[in-house]
């Protein structure tokens, strides 16, 4: 396989899934509708949609029903972005390449953007039920994704990164935060994936483990691309943790174990991965090409 053209190939699909559900820029409401479509149209990986859709397919699915959840988690992973940016968070001016929604469209307008776009991803989500499928699999999709954005999720874990900026912090704390604020979108992608496709609990709960695996990798990857990389390559400020002064894997550890535990916990994922009877080699390749992705 030919992997960076079909990863090409399968994020324009993925592309347009996620287009095809973004609303119309109209009414009084006008301005927060373009500051959620400028969010998400701004770009980004589409990793979450993309492992989600490769996921469902490991496990057979080939139904439509996949689709609205696909926008959904990138809609929640966008505001999640939004938000993660404000001045009240991470403060951030860049984000894909532009100017944060905050930044371009007011504090108000970006804490807008992001509420509608969290809600609108249920709205979206939401829709699957008219897709005429197994209506248990959806509900079940939906309570997944549900919990794993909220506080017991992703909310939960910004929390605790926000709190624990300027303070020294635990390897065992910085695991619960990088387990809740990224592994969680990526646990909800792949296991909703699963689900739909009617995946077995105990498939889901290896998948789940997969995903957290994944997630963690792909946030250390992250804290040594804010030192390591350039705001023309990431579309991000660098060293944004230093300037909220955060404790990372980093910090923590240095560059070179940083490096090493992105191999490790990858590895564990893709072990994971290997143990189902189910195969698919691109989503293994996408797994491999995270660990040293420079962007
Ligand atoms: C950024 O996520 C936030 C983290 C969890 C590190 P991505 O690196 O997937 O961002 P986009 O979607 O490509 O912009
Ligand atoms: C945030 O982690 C993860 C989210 C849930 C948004 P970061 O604050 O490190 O993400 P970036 O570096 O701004 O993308
Ligand atoms: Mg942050
Ligand atoms: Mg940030
Ligand atoms: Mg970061």
């Amino acid at each position: 396989m030919n992997f960076p053209e079909e990863l090409k190939k399968r994020t324009a699909f993925t592309e347009e899934i996620v287009k095809s559900f973004l609303p119309a820029e109209e009414g009084f409401q006008k301005t927060v509708l373009e500051a959620m479509n400028y969010s998400v149209l701004a770009g980004g990986k589409r990793l979450r949609p993309l492992l989600m859709y490769e996921t469902y397919r490991m496990f057979g699915g080939e139904e439509d029903v996949i689709r609205p959840f696909m926008a959904a988690i990138e809609m929640i992973h966008t505001y999640s972005l939004v938000h993660d940016d404000l001045p009240a968070m991470d403060n951030d001016e860049y984000r894909r390449g532009k100017l944060t929604t905050h930044a371009k469209y007011g504090h108000a307008m970006g804490i807008l953007a992001g509420d509608g776009l969290l809600n609108l991803a249920f709205e979206t989500a939401l829709t699957a039920f008219s897709c005429g499928q197994d209506i248990k699999r959806t509900a079940k999709a939906l309570q997944v994704l549900a919990k794993k954005a909220g506080v017991y999720g992703m909310i939960g874990g910004q929390v605790v990164d926000v709190s624990s900026s300027g303070q020294a912090v635990s390897l065992e704390t910085l695991d619960f935060i990088y387990e809740l604020k990224t592994s969680a979108l990526l646990e909800a992608s792949m296991m909703t994936g699963a689900i739909l496709a009617g995946a077995s609990d105990e498939e889901v709960g290896i998948i789940e483990q997969a995903a957290s695996a994944i997630g963690r990798a792909f946030q250390i990857r992250d804290d040594i691309l804010d030192v390591t990389g350039t705001l023309e390559t990431l579309g991000k400020p660098v060293l944004s943790d230093d300037k909220n002064e955060k404790t990372t894997y980093v910090t923590l550890k240095g560059l070179t174990q940083a490096s090493e535990e992105v191999e490790k916990i990858s590895e564990e994922a893709l072990v994971l991965l290997a143990s189902l009877p189910y195969k698919n080699v691109f989503l293994t390749e996408l797994i491999k090409s995270l660990i040293y992705r420079e962007k």
